[in-house]
């Protein structure tokens, strides 16, 4: 038997899934988000310039090939580098002005899979351009906030500031000669950070590791006046809307386009894989990518890791369930039950069937009425119906049906 592919599942019938996407979608769509869709197969080099070549994402987990035209391709591991490329390649850049964009679809990472890490993932993401003020920051944080709060998702969050051109290089210096002096106690791949991203060795899991960085000098003491400020303002944002955060000064997120504000949302329920949404700002990125220079913030909300999560609503009665109860009723129940579906849900069992059999599969599928035609109904011109909210039945004429 052919099977998916290992760490890509399949979606069946999920209600979680539908219910996540169309909740995620009414906030964006209240805070001014429009809906943004970037192809899946982009240019390896759009990742390796944006998400960066020393990261993970790109130096080990791209699931990149060269395409039949010898194209070196690359199935899109995250959906920022994409929105910022079609937000520069639509020219929306030199237009000037506010350009917020929500997107939602899967994404490819070639990592080990286990609870929580998939290869094959979907991600609820916004991206908002052309405001440099650190109340955008605040507001995508918030509604963050309100998705989760109407979806009944607790969660902590957990905020840093990444710094900007000014005291960024500054603090890579002095953690670079911090390292130095710790060289032959690190691990392998924090040597290897050392020499081409420095800031990933404070998120390195080798718990040795983590027990040096804990003297290492941190940047949220060398913030430059600037970034102090906008941090001081986020926080003081967030107190007055009553989010509760931690301030996590080894939070530097996995994709190199970050400055200032970052931020992670995690659960300590569902394993170690406990980040189910993160973001910060880029204001550097589209510039990057040859566009001009616009301020951007974004983040993107892991949908599979949020279903277990998720406190579903009480499934409520909707729509017909619509049965014969023998063969030669059958075509009046298509054609009837065609016509509800011009405007109602209705479900049609095309198995002559008891009445009993027909109200229980009402049941199973939330029916608000159960609908047959028998023989005396069809010599009636009519359909028996019943409320299974309410209680009542009836018998409604065909043309009044
Ligand atoms: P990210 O932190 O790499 O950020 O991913 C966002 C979320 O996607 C994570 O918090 C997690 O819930 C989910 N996720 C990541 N990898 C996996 C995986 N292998 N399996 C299942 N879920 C996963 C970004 O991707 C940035 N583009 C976010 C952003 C938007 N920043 C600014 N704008």
């Amino acid at each position: 038997m052919i099977r998916s592919l290992r760490g890509m599942n399949d979606i069946l019938s999920d209600a979680r899934f539908e219910y996540f996407i169309a909740t995620a979608t009414a906030v964006a769509r209240r805070y001014g988000f429009e809906y943004i869709e970037t192809p899946l197969l982009e240019e390896t080099a759009l990742f390796k310039r944006s998400v960066g070549e020393s990261s993970d994402i790109v130096g080990k987990e791209m699931y990149q090939f060269i395409d039949k035209g010898e194209n070196d391709v690359c199935l899109r591991p995250e959906g920022t580098a994409g929105v910022v490329r079609a937000f520069v390649q639509n020219k929306l850049d030199r237009k000037g002005g506010i350009h917020r964009f929500y997107y939602h679809g899967p994404m490819f990472r070639y990592e080990r899979p286990q609870k929580g890490r998939l290869r094959e993932f979907h991600q609820f993401g916004v991206e908002s351009f052309g405001v440099a003020s650190v109340l955008e920051d605040a507001s995508l944080i918030l509604m963050v906030a309100d998705i989760f709060k109407a979806l009944g998702i607790g969660y902590t969050l957990k905020l840093n500031s990444l710094g900007d051109s000014a005291c960024m290089p500054q603090y890579r210096e002095r953690l670079v000669n911090f390292l130095e002096l710790h060289v032959s106690e690190i691990c392998e791949d924090c040597q290897r950070r050392k020499a081409t991203n420095p800031i990933r060795v404070l998120d390195c899991k080798n718990e040795s590791c983590q027990a040096i960085y804990k003297e290492a000098p941190k940047l949220f003491d060398h913030l430059c006046n600037e970034c102090q400020s906008d941090f001081d303002r986020l926080r003081v944002l967030l107190d007055a809307h009553g989010v509760a955060y931690e301030i996590d000064t080894h939070l530097v997120r996995g994709l190199d386009y970050y400055s200032k504000t970052a931020f992670e949302f995690v659960s300590n329920e569902i394993g170690a894989q406990s980040a189910i949404a993160g973001g910060g700002r880029y204001d550097r990125l589209v510039e990057f990518l040859e566009g001009k220079a616009t301020p951007a913030v974004g983040f993107a909300i892991g949908v599979e890791r949020l279903l277990d999560l998720i406190k579903m609503p009480e499934p409520t009665r909707q729509g017909y369930y619509f049965g014969a109860l023998d063969e030669a009723a059958l075509e009046s129940v298509l054609r009837l039950g065609q016509m509800k579906r011009a405007c109602d849900l209705c479900v049609i069992e095309y198995e002559p069937k008891s009445l009993k059999a027909h109200l229980k599969g009402a049941d199973r599928i939330h029916a608000r009425y159960c609908a047959v035609i028998g023989e005396e109904e069809l010599a009636a011109g009519c359909v028996w119906v019943k409320d299974l909210q309410e209680g009542g039945e009836s018998r409604i004429a065909f043309d009044a049906f």
